[in-house]
Parts: structure tokens; sequence; C-alpha cells
């Protein structure tokens, strides 16, 4: 048996944007996902998810869905191909359960199914004796997450392989060294929507307005530029500042939503630097930067708006294997 975690993610700068080439910036937080492998005697693969409910076996081409609704396989099968992408690297071709944990919200832009992909990845090698790279773990997962949200960055799984702050532009990883003194309040609207279907839908707009569309992705990279300049400094009022400009660009492209824009006035009314949402948008999750004695204020403010808040502090470890 063999048990490996991952983190979840937030996007501070870019997302969206970074799916047609601009820099974007991702943290890691403290919210794991966990997989438990183990070999099976057949050469099926079974996977089942406690929290979610739901599991079912892949045996060759076919598919029997043994606990959930049909429509939870799209939830297991990057799951699947995790598997496999391990099994393939390492050259094997055995049976395996896997078996899922995770207290990562699922669909609200916490970056959960990269975390579960990149944990799988790591999980299973580690079953066969190999020692996956983050990098490895992180293009294994990549390729399981093409799957489910069609043309994704590959910035999710990259968070949770690496762990910590990083630059994310094209497939490149660069990690970054960033003070730990860092507080975010992670605020989650409660609706769940899907990755694929807010990146397909900012696709349609690029595609029938480039003139419009597209220099709003050319502003989103001067606004890294200046992140990582703020970054560097540690300067946390224009972090903020650029969080807010961030948010604007998101609105532009309608990938906001009326429960974030509620949880984020709040935020802001409470004293934070800045707030934006992070990941697809749509619903999911917004964040705000805090100083050190204002986060639970934030906190209790994005609870009131309606939201569910943690504060996250420092940075968080990327994937791991697990005693
Ligand atoms: C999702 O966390 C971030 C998006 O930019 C999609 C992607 O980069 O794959 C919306």
């Amino acid at each position: 048996m063999a048990v490996a975690s991952a983190p979840a993610k937030v996007i501070l700068f870019g997302e969206h944007f970074v799916v047609y080439g601009q820099p974007a910036i991702a943290m890691a937080v403290e919210r794991r996902a966990y997989v438990k492998a183990r070999s099976r005697e057949d050469e099926s693969i079974y996977v089942s998810s406690t929290d979610l409910g739901i599991s079912g076996f892949f045996s060759n081409d076919e598919f029997e869905l043994e606990r959930g609704g049909f429509e939870d396989r799209w939830r297991l099968e990057p799951i699947r191909a995790a598997v496999k992408g391990a099994l393939d690297l390492v050259g094997r071709k055995v049976g395996v359960d896997v078996e899922v944990r995770s207290s990562i919200p699922m669909a609200s832009g916490l970056g959960s199914s990269a975390a579960v992909a990149v944990a799988t990845a790591k999980a299973v090698s580690e079953l066969l004796g190999a020692h996956l790279t983050k990098e490895e773990a992180f293009r294994i997962a990549y390729e399981a997450e093409r799957l489910v949200h069609g043309s994704p960055s590959g910035i999710d799984p990259a968070a949770a392989s690496y762990g910590g702050v990083l630059l994310y532009r094209g497939g490149e990883i660069t990690p970054l060294a960033v003070r730990a003194d860092f507080i975010l309040v992670v605020g989650y609207t409660g609706v769940k929507r899907s990755t694929g279907e807010l990146v397909a839908k900012v696709r349609r707009d690029k595609e029938r307005y480039p003139l419009v569309v597209n220099p709003i992705i050319r502003m989103s990279g001067e606004l890294v530029v200046n992140a990582l300049n703020a970054l560097e400094k540690g300067d946390l009022r224009a972090l903020g500042e650029l969080m807010d400009l961030n948010h604007a660009l998101l609105s532009a492209i309608g990938v906001s939503h009326e429960a974030l824009d509620r949880l984020i006035r709040a935020a802001r009314e409470a004293g934070a630097l800045g707030a934006k949402l992070t990941g697809a948008g749509g619903g999911g999750c917004m964040i705000a930067l805090a100083r050190l004695d204002e986060a639970e204020r934030i906190a209790l403010a994005i609870e009131r708006a309606g939201g569910k808040a943690f504060v996250t502090k420092g940075l968080s470890e990327g994937v791991r294997v697990e005693g």
C-alpha cells in the first residue's frame, strides 16, 4: 500500500488569460487530497471516493459504476487516467485500487481534481517502487486534466505538484521565493461550476470579438509582470491593488458571479488590501489579501455575506508521500 497527498491551490493572478500563453501566479494552500493505492489480483482499476460517495471499475475499456450517478464517471475518469499515466511511466501493467479522501471542495476553483490526479500518480508509482519527480507527477496529472477541462493551461497540476508559490507560463514552471507573511482569506460562495465550460465561454468570446478580448488578455500579462515586482519587494499594498485590477479584467470577460462580487465587496469593506475571484470563476472561490491582524475580521465579513471562509498563512508543500 502507498499513500500520497497534494495540496489545493489558489491563483493569485492571471487565471483564464494563462490559457492563451500569458503568465500567471499560483499558490498552494493547505487543504489536501489524499490517495491510497493498493495492488489488485486482476488488471482492472478500481477508484473510490468516500467523500463523494462514488466508485467504479475500469477493466480494459469498459466502465462499471458501483456507486454514484452515471454522470459521476467524469470525476473518476481523470483518476483512472492518472493511474494509467503512472503505470505507463513505470512500465508496468497491473491492477490498482485507488481510494481518494479530500478536504478540498469539488468544483470550487481550488484545483481539487488536479490535486487528486497528482496524488494518484504519486501514490501509484510509489506502490510500484518508483519515485516520481514533481515534474513527472505534474505531466501525468496535466494529461489527465485534459480529459475533464478541455483545454487547461496546466497551472492547477503545476501548483498541486510543486507547492509554494509559482509562476506559470506555457507549461514552464518557475518556483518563486516569497516572504511567508503572506496572508490570504479564501471565501467559498458554495456555487459549483465547471472549469471546462467557463474556459470554453471565454474561448468563444475571444473568437467572436478578438479585438475586444485580445487586449484584455495582453493586459493580464502586464499585470502579472507588475505583480511579480510587488511580490519580490513584499509590497502588499501594490499586490492588493493589482488583485482588484485583476478582478476587473475577469469581470470584463464575464467570468465573475453575483455571489463572488458580494463576497469580494464584503472583504474589501472589512479592510482587505485587495480581493478577486480565483480559479475559473462563475461561482467557486474568491481570495482577499489581508494584513495579519485583519484576516479574522475579513473572514467574518465573508461569512456574514454568505460565504464559507478560511485563512491561509505560510506556504504549503507540494505532492508528498505520506508516512
Ligand atoms: C483554473 O484553475 C484556471 C483556469 O485558468 C483554467 C486553466 O488555466 O486551466 C481558468
